[in-house]
């Protein structure tokens, strides 16, 4: 499936991501430094935040309570936020939309 990612700056990709990926790791692997994913996906850093597009909303995974009061911690919080190390990649996300957030 394929991930379409828009960088800090306004520039935006398009990726081909195995099965098996969460967005964040499909992300980083893909050689988006900025997003820093710090603490390595286990829902505690904030860093992975992204902004994905309205169009998905329906069909990504719930937000945990965790990943909520993380997310609240953000300054860059919008509707759409979410945690990419939160949302398994594949195929029912083909074409997904996401824009790294601006750094805290
Ligand atoms: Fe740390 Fe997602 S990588 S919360």
């Amino acid at each position: 499936p394929k991930l379409i990612v828009t960088t800090r700056e306004g520039d935006t990709s398009e990726i081909e991501v195995e099965d098996g990926l969460t967005v964040m790791e499909a992300i980083r692997d893909n050689g988006f430094d900025e997003l820093l994913a710090l603490c390595g996906g286990c829902c505690s850093c904030a860093t992975c935040h992204i902004h994905v597009d309205p169009a998905f909303k329906d069909k990504l995974p719930e937000m945990s309570e965790d990943e909520d009061d993380l997310l609240e911690s953000t300054e860059h919080r919008v509707e759409t936020s979410r945690l990419s190390c939160q949302i398994p990649f594949g195929s029912e996300l083909d074409g997904l939309k996401v824009t790294i957030a601006p750094e805290d």
